[in-house]
């Protein structure tokens, strides 16, 4: 139902931006439309991060999966468990740009005897395909982005055209065949399908899950089509996007066809979705405190900025020097005896 519901969202809004096309509101389209959720995205945007940034974060809290760094004889591990800024930088570089770990994904497999229908052991086994799906949707993404900034500038920078250049590097069909058109496409229904197939997935799945992806495809769908079906004049597209950038922007511009403004418009309603939805992870991500801080808990002391100023703090050292004798007595471990503690003293 989820799924349903977010498809037909997406086709409400493939109908409104065909409606408004067809009543010729080509101005709201292509200019107060566009205005509207840059608008929105920026402030939202901004909003929402100075909202995690203000957050108190008293401990260090972050996610661990290795040895912290201990004595010189205990092998530390360096990635998942950094100990200085530098190792968090290249464990947030690790995550942010090879999606590190998803990589580490395992799933659950039964194997082994059978009773009463069901595989009694169990293992977990390191499972791919989520990694590469995520991989493969996001590199995909970033670089149709990036290629759309052409509609923006002119002359056209040379890294665009080599960008260009490379995607069509095949040089299937007229106009040239993207990879990244391709893999996009791939990508978004890999994620889709999984959410869709999978039981376990599927029971956790929100509107808010699939939504995203409906209409990523659907802007994905729109852009192929204009690119390689319902031609669009990219020189008339050009003088609008242009308009926009340079705040001069123009109304009605001829030559251009219904489907640009759903595509645009969709783009739109994506952007200014983005500082309300899980799509905000694009900032999160370098504000998460279990992945942007050092596990340095043991060697540094973090003083709680909400405690009260009569609160001292009690280092183990103090507290074992209040208990020792007890603790002798009941047999717990102690780092100094009693000798070493009145020897520490008298110096
Ligand atoms: C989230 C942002 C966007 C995504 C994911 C997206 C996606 C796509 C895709 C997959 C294509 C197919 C061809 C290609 O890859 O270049 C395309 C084409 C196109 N898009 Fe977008 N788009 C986005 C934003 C925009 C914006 C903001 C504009 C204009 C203001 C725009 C205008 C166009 C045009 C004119 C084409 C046809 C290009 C051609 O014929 O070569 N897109 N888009």
């Amino acid at each position: 139902m989820n799924a349903l519901y977010s498809l037909f969202a997406v086709f409400a809004l493939i109908l409104l931006g065909m409606a408004g096309a067809a009543a010729g509101m080509t101005f709201s389209l292509g200019v107060v439309i566009p205005y509207l959720a840059i608008a929105i995205f920026f402030v939202g945007f901004v909003a929402k991060v100075i909202g995690w940034a203000k957050s108190p974060v008293p401990f260090r809290i972050p996610t661990t999966g290795g040895q912290m760094k201990s004595h010189d004889w205990i092998q530390h591990s360096k990635l998942d468990n950094p100990a200085t800024t530098g190792q968090t930088i290249l464990r947030m570089a690790l995550e942010v740009l090879c999606f590190r770990s998803l990589f580490r994904n395992v799933a659950v497999q039964r194997f082994g005897s059978t009773q009463d229908g069901v595989d009694m052991k169990v293992r977990y086994a390191s499972t791919k395909w989520l990694w590469g799906f995520a991989l493969i949707f996001h590199y995909s993404f970033l670089i149709v982005f990036v290629r759309h900034f052409r509609l923006f500038t002119d002359p056209v920078p040379g890294f665009l055209v080599g960008l260009e250049f490379a995607d069509g590097l095949l040089q299937i069909g007229v106009p040239t065949l993207y990879l990244t058109d391709l893999f996009l496409m791939l990508g978004v229904t890999l994620l889709l399908l999984r959410r869709m197939v999978l039981p376990q997935v599927r029971y956790i799945s929100l509107v808010a899950d699939y939504f995203p992806l409906f209409l990523i495809l659907s802007i994905t769908c729109s852009g192929i089509m204009m690119r390689y079906f319902a031609k669009t004049d990219i020189m008339a597209v050009k003088q609008l996007t242009m308009g926009l950038f340079s705040f001069a922007p123009q109304a009605h511009i001829e030559g251009i066809g219904a489907i640009f403004y759903i595509h645009l418009f969709l783009v739109c309603v994506l952007i200014a979705y983005i500082p309300f939805s899980k799509l905000m992870h694009l900032g999160g991500v370098f504000l998460s405190p279990t992945r942007n801080l050092p596990n340095d808990n043991r060697a540094k002391h973090h003083r709680n900025p909400w405690n009260d100023e009569s609160i001292k703090p009690h280092s183990y050292a103090a507290y074992e020097d209040e208990f020792r004798e007890k603790m002798i007595e009941a047999g717990l471990p102690v780092e100094k005896d009693m000798d070493e503690a009145a020897q520490t003293e008298a110096q």
